[in-house]
C-alpha cells in the first residue's frame, strides 16, 4: 500500500480517466476526494470506491470558480484533515479549428483546463504549505499538448500551457517540499471506461468512430487504458518519486517519441 494514510483529491471523476486514477490511488490506500462539476460523477465515483472497500467522498465543484474550489478544499480538510495528493484531471475535450472556434467555447475550455488547474493547485498547495505537507501534485496533460492537432485549437493550447505551468509551479513549491509533475495520456482504449460506466449503472457508451486511426500510429501497437495512467499517478504521488519534480511522464505507447513519418503498424 504505497499511499497508506494519504488523502488524494482527484478532479473530473467521470467513469473514464478520472475514476481510473481515483480507483488506482484508493487501491494503494489513499482516501479519495472525488471532485466534479457533475454531481453524479463525483458521487458515483466515491460510491464505487467505497463499494470496493476504499474510503472516498464526492464533492460537486466547478474547478473554474475560485469560491467553489476554496469550499471544496475546506470540505476535504473537514472530512480528512488535509490533502497530500492532488490530481488535476478535469478537462474539456474536443474543439474546433482556429477559423471556427467561437470565443465563448475558447474561454470556457481555457477556464476549465488552465484556470481550473491553477485554482486547484493554488488552494490545495496553500493547505499543504500551512500544514507542512510534503505533497504531490499531478497535472493531466495530453499528447495534443505536445503536438499541433488540426481542429483542436483550444485543447492543444490549454494542454501545452499546462506543461509549463507544471514546471513553474514546481519551482514555486520546491522549497515547501511539494512536487509538481505532469502526466501525458494519449488517445485511450475505450473498453475500461465503458465497463466502469456499466458498473455504475449507466448505459454502455456508444462506440464512436474516430477520425484518426490512433492504434495504427502507436509504436506499441495498442492504446493505453486508464489503469495505465493510474499506475503512473500512483508512482508520482508516492515516496518512490520523492526527488522528481517538474517532469512530464508520458504514458502514450511511444506516441510523442515517434519519428513523425513512420507508420509503425503499416
Ligand atoms: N480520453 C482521452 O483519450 C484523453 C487523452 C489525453 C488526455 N486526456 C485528458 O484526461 C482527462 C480526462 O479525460 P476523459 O477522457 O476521462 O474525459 P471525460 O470527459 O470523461 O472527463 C472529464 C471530466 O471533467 C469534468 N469537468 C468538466 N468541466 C469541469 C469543471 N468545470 N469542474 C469540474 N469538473 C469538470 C467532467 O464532468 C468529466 O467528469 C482530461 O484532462 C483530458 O484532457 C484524455
Amino acid at each position: 500500500m504505497r499511499l497508506d494514510g494519504k488523502v488524494a483529491m482527484v478532479t473530473g471523476t467521470s467513469p473514464n480517466i478520472g475514476a481510473g486514477i481515483a480507483g488506482g490511488l484508493a487501491e494503494e490506500g489513499a482516501k479519495v476526494v472525488c471532485v466534479d462539476v457533475s454531481a453524479d460523477n463525483a458521487q458515483e465515483c466515491a460510491a464505487w470506491i467505497t463499494g470496493r472497500g476504499g474510503q472516498a467522498i464526492g464533492l460537486t465543484c466547478d474547478v473554474s470558480d475560485e469560491g467553489q474550489v476554496e469550499a471544496a478544499v475546506a470540505r476535504a480538510r473537514e472530512a480528512y484533515g488535509g490533502i497530500d495528493v492532488l490530481v488535476n484531471n478535469a478537462g474539456v475535450l474536443g474543439g474546433q479549428s482556429v477559423l471556427e472556434m467561437p470565443l465563448a467555447r475558447w474561454n470556457q475550455q481555457l477556464a476549465v483546463n488552465l484556470t481550473g488547474t491553477f485554482l486547484c493547485t493554488k488552494h490545495v498547495a496553500r493547505l499543504m504549505v500551512e500544514r507542512g505537507t510534503r505533497g504531490s501534485i499531478v497535472i493531466v496533460v495530453s499528447t495534443a499538448g505536445h503536438q499541433g492537432q488540426a481542429g483542436n485549437i483550444g485543447y492543444c493550447t490549454s494542454k501545452s500551457g499546462l506543461l509549463n505551468f507544471t514546471r513553474a509551479a514546481a519551482m514555486d513549491l520546491a522549497r515547501h517540499g511539494i512536487r509538481v509533475n505532469s502526466l501525458t495520456p494519449t488517445a485511450t482504449d475505450v473498453e475500461e471506461g465503458a465497463e466502469r460506466a456499466v458498473a455504475w449503472g449507466r448505459p454502455r457508451p456508444e462506440a464512436r468512430g474516430r477520425l484518426l486511426d490512433f492504434q495504427k500510429m502507436a509504436p506499441m501497437g495498442r492504446l493505453p487504458s486508464p489503469r495505465h495512467y493510474a499506475d503512473a499517478a500512483v508512482f508520482l504521488a508516492s515516496d518512490a518519486a520523492e526527488m522528481i519534480t517538474g517532469v512530464d511522464l508520458r504514458v502514450d505507447a511511444g506516441a510523442v517519441a515517434k519519428y513523425w513519418p513512420w507508420i509503425p503498424q503499416a
